[in-house]
């Protein structure tokens, strides 16, 4: 089994970009399967950075199928804006091929309001992105919402719009107390506009998956947010709106699960949180505030500063459980250089009682996790230069080698910088 799903284990921002972006290079097909532009995922090729909400992370090689699957909800102005981007700057290879699933939901002008008309009365923000992605969501599984293929029809669009807005009018204004209003004639003549320019990516992306698979291609699952981001599994209600976690790989692309072969965790080597939701081994003082820092850890999709800690392997082991993760991808292990003590938590202590591999499922209990933290030393070479495992420092090893015992996982890759280069490959993934 050649293919190979990349999953974020923690809460998002391990690195997913750049490190499909590395394993792009061997597989042919590269497929994003939920989530939508409350993802940015950030390459850096050549010293120029290409942050990406949308369009799956393979889309800088050449002779690549890039899919967007039906798990995934898409803002077409937010779309365009991405292919008009990569496009204007070259990047986009002409033997490149991006397909768009005609079953995934469209993100609509009045999700967005609604996304921030709820955050702003909510008693407990979650702290969204703000790009509509609950709401539409919420759509879909209502059976309300609009696909991209709808787009496609300009009537059924206009009565899908029609059927649409006035109620999403009497929700903002009734109950959020908003004063914007929605035109429906407005909006149908928007999106019409995107269909016009979307129309040559639409396609049955199930069917392309199934025909490459066929003939042998390698498809690499791009997973957006992290395990704990997840809706059923993540710290809810702080969590996103889809399942993060592998097994919505199958369903967001619409590839039965037996050609979902090896499933990669992507964990940062410290951890990050943006948005609210409680965070045990976040650190409010001189050393998370060097990790955001150093790490340079701002939001990619909304600016805003990450919160930053200890890595955490009880979020990790639950994701490697979840995921059936048998390789993890270490990432930003450059940023742990010049700390003289490094910390790991590997259980919490929860009202007397230790936890080591399952958080409690009441995030009231999960707020009052103290962590159990294991002390390593630090290490003082600049490691951005190594390409190999051997040229790392001895205490950067044993905290790599702690970390792989500890999850019981292999680690695969390790990336000691931003740039696509500044990685050492443990593990070709594509057999
Ligand atoms: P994603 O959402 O998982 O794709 O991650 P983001 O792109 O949101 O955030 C990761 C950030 O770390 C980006 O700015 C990357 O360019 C950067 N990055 C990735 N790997 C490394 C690394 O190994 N070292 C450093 N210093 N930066 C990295
Ligand atoms: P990538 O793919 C980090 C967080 C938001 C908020 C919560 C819900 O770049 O790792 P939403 O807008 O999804 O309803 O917000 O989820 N969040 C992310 N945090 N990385 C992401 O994506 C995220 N996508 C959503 O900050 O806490
Ligand atoms: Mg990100």
């Amino acid at each position: 089994m050649g293919n190979v799903a990349i999953i974020g284990t923690q809460w998002g921002d391990e690195g997913k970009g750049k490190i499909v972006d590395i394993f792009a290079d061997a597989a042919n097909v590269i497929v994003r399967f939920h989530g939508g532009n409350n993802a940015g995922h950030t390459l850096v090729v050549n010293n120029q950075k290409t942050v990406l909400h949308l369009i799956p992370s393979g889309i800088l090689r050449d002779k690549k199928i890039c899919v967007i699957g039906n798990g995934v909800v898409i803002d077409p102005a937010e779309l365009l804006k991405e292919i008009d981007d990569i496009s204007s700057r070259g990047l986009f290879p002409k033997r490149t091929k991006l397909f768009i699933s005609e079953l995934a939901h469209l993100i609509m002008p009045y999700h967005k309001a609604l996304d921030a008309a709820k955050e702003q009365v909510a008693s407990k923000k979650i702290g969204t992105t703000g790009r509509g992605i609950g709401p539409a969501y919420e759509d879909k599984v209502a059976r309300t919402g609009i696909r991209v293929g709808d787009l496609l029809d300009k009537k059924v669009l206009r009565e899908k719009i029609e059927a649409s807005v006035p109620l999403k009018n009497a929700i903002l204004q009734k109950v959020y107390g908003a004063t914007c209003s929605f035109s429906a004639q407005e909006i149908s003549e928007e999106y019409s506009r995107y269909a016009e320019r979307l129309r040559e990516y639409v396609a049955n992306t199930s069917v392309i998956l199934a025909r490459e698979i066929a003939k042998g291609k390698k498809v690499l699952f791009e997973g957006a947010q992290g395990t704990q981001l997840d809706i059923d599994y993540g710290t809810y209600p702080f969590v996103t709106s889809s399942n993060t976690i592998v097994g919505n790989a199958s369903t967001g692309s619409g590839v039965g699960p037996a050609h979902i072969g090896r499933v990669v965790g992507l964990c940062k080597a410290y951890t990050t949180r943006v948005g609210e939701g409680p965070f045990p081994t976040e650190l409010n003082d001189d050393i998370g505030e060097r990790l955001q820092r150093i790490g340079c850890e701002f939001g990619a999709t909304t600016g805003r500063k990450r919160r930053c800690g200890w890595l955490d392997l009880v979020l990790v082991k639950q994701a490697v459980r979840l995921s059936g993760i048998s390789s993890l991808a270490i990432t930003k292990l450059d940023v742990l250089t010049g700390m003289d003590k490094i910390m790991i938590c590997v259980g919490y202590e929860l009202a007397g009682k230790k936890i080591t591999d399952a958080l409690p499922a009441s995030i009231a209990d999960f707020a009052q996790c103290r962590p159990i933290y294991r002390e390593f030393p630090g290490w003082s070479e600049n490691i951005s230069a190594a390409r190999e495992i051997a040229d790392l420092p001895r205490n950067a090893r044993r905290y790599l080698d702690f970390i792989a015992k500890h999850t019981q996982t292999n680690i695969a890759l390790i990336s000691v910088g931003a740039s696509r280069e500044e990685t050492i490959i443990c593990e070709e993934l594509f057999s």
